[in-house]
């Protein structure tokens, strides 16, 4: 039977040694080894309870993911859902004991994510739905905050994006502000995700289902980080329009 209550959560998480991280910092520079291999790393920081990350991971194999948040509770929830994604059924007396080969599940405070990864160990960072931190005196406490963006930029490598998507107006406005300040190329800027040509491929996370299933417009920007991604992104804009039939 499944323990409950925080020391049953904890006890829960512990035991799940090939999905769950709980010692994020032994790992800086060490990721690579960790997967088995040098298939990039894409990371969300904040991923609540895992749709998004364990979706990713089912989809594309070849990259790496790695989902971050800082409650137990949540990386648990997240592990179900990964479990859920990737088609394997949980174990008789609640044996959670699964190893997806391109998935783990990191509690840690984002805050400190320099100390869990080398410069340039991944190439995406993903902010899905970040807490939008309303009032001003809590601006700093905003994942889009200059502070956290060059927190990014060290540990992004030369193709590094981030994609960040959000249902807060006000949150929105600050990033751009705050990349566009940092001196930061923006592309595919959009207001209304939902009705600008949405891509089928499109993942979905659940703060993202419940915000759209209400009508509201999802806002989405990818930021270009490493200089790769940036010269791959102008040599795109020089190409010739497709031409109209
Ligand atoms: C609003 S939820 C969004 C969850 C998910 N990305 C989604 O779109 O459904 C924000 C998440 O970020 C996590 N979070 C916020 N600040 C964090 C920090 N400093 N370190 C780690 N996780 C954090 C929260 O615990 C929460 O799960």
């Amino acid at each position: 039977m499944r323990l409950r209550g925080r020391k049953g959560i904890r006890e829960d998480i512990e035991r799940q040694k090939e999905l769950v991280v709980l010692n994020a910092k032994d790992y800086k520079g060490k990721w690579a080894e960790l997967f088995g291999n040098d298939n990039p790393i894409h990371a969300e920081l904040g991923m609540g309870k895992g749709r998004f990350i364990s979706e990713m991971s089912r989809k594309y194999p070849h990259i790496n993911f790695i989902g971050v948040d800082m409650y137990d509770e949540l990386i648990r929830k997240a592990s179900e859902k990964a479990r859920a994604a990737h088609g394997l059924e949980e174990g008789e007396d609640g044996d959670n004991l699964i190893e997806i080969s391109n998935l783990r599940l990191m509690l840690f405070n984002i805050e400190k994510i320099e100390e869990a990864f080398a410069p340039g160990e991944l190439e995406r960072v993903y902010l899905n739905f970040s807490d939008p931190w309303p009032k001003k005196k809590h601006a700093r406490r905003r994942l889009t905050h200059p502070g956290f963006v060059e927190k990014y930029q060290q540990i992004l490598n030369e193709k590094g994006e981030i994609h960040f998507k959000t249902d807060s107006v006000s949150l929105f406005e600050f990033s751009l502000n705050s990349f566009a300040d940092m001196g930061l190329r923006m592309r595919n800027i959009s207001l209304n995700l939902h009705s600008d040509g949405f891509h089928p491929d499109h993942v979905m996370t659940e703060y993202e289902t419940k915000f759209a299933g209400q009508g509201m417009p999802i806002h989405r920007v990818e930021v270009m980080i490493g200089e790769e991604a940036l010269a791959a992104h102008v040599a795109n804009l020089a190409k010739p329009e497709p031409e109209e039939e």
